[in-house]
């Protein structure tokens, strides 16, 4: 599907998974500082199966979120799965409290993940498998070699990794056929554009976590508030827009735990920016004028 901009809507992870670009985040389906349960698991339900019926086919969890919290709810809402959905779920960190990640990347422990999430998602095979975090504690090779024998097993399709620099995703791209980077991206915090140009080059699918963070650049006569103005749209689906016309690549995966904001996000498909606004905003994240 091509969009008004020329830019296609859809992105194929791995060579063989089409998805709509704009995707869901479950991690905020879950309660505070994401632990344990949330307010409203029925709302949590209702997000997770609006979400599928505007169209969205990818959708990202963890074993951690919660921990297990969010994959129990999208296998409840979801479960069987309708053809095409793509979950794409990560190991790799432990939850010791609300708000804390302590990281746990050791083959045994990656495996242990991947078992509880096949259980959880009620899957034979996890389509995407992410990396949650490289551990320093433990070689690289080791923990994308968890991750290879799983495949190999048949448990995983596709892996993925995340948070990685440029240095960590080349040394993964030697080890395993990585077709997902997840990293934290959006209008405010560009400290992975040479990762997104990477993963450009090699056609590989970024996936930006935060990505409605608009920080200062909402203030009331700023860029976004002014371009969200000509658009009657909001600053949240500005800062997407922006995102997917960015990259081909790009797969902006936002989490909300409302229905009301779900809708206003997927909406941002339809809204295109021109290329002066796009390059606009590039320029004010830069802190100087548009050119
Ligand atoms: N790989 C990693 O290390 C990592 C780290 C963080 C996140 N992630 C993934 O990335 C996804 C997205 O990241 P994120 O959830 O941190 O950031 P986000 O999607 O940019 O923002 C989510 C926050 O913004 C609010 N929000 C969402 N849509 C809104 C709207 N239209 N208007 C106003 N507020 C809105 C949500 O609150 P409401 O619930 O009130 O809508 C929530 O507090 C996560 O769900 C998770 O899947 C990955």
């Amino acid at each position: 599907m091509r969009s008004l901009d020329g830019m296609t809507d859809t992105f194929t992870i791995g060579g063989d998974l089409e998805v709509r670009r704009l995707g869901f985040g479950a991690m905020r389906i879950t309660g505070k500082g994401i632990w344990g349960p949330p307010d409203d698991p029925d709302e949590a339900r209702a997000v997770l199966r609006r979400a599928v019926e505007l169209g969205v086919n990818l959708i990202d969890t963890a074993d951690s979120y919660g921990p297990e919290v969010s994959e129990n709810l999208i296998a409840e809402a979801l479960y069987p799965y309708p053809d095409g959905l793509v979950i794409a779920t990560k190991g790799g960190l432990r939850r010791t409290g609300p708000g804390q990640w302590p990281r746990d990347a050791r083959p045994e422990r990656l495996k242990e993940c991947c078992e509880g999430s096949l259980r959880r998602l009620r899957l034979e095979r996890i389509d995407l498998y992410q990396l949650h975090s490289p551990d320093r504690a433990v070689p690289l090779e080791d923990s994308l070699g968890a991750l290879k024998e799983l495949q190999d097993e048949g448990k995983i399709r596709h892996i993925g990794v995340s948070n990685v620099s440029l240095d960590q995703l080349e040394r993964s791209r030697e080890l395993v056929d990585v077709v997902t980077v997840q990293n934290r991206y959006n209008l405010t915090d560009r400290h992975s554009e040479d990762v997104l140009e990477a993963c450009e080059d090699a056609e590989i699918g970024f996936l930006p976590w935060s990505p409605v963070a608009t920080g200062d650049l909402a203030r009331p006569g700023g860029p976004l508030d002014e371009i969200a103005g000509a658009h009657d749209a909001t600053p949240s689906q500005v800062a997407l827009a922006w995102l997917l016309a960015r990259s081909p690549v790009m797969l902006p995966i936002p989490g909300t735990s409302t229905v009301e904001h779900l809708e206003e996000n997927v909406a941002a498909r339809e809204l295109h920016l021109t290329d002066a606004e796009v390059d606009g905003l590039g320029a004010a994240i830069r802190g100087r004028s548009p050119a």
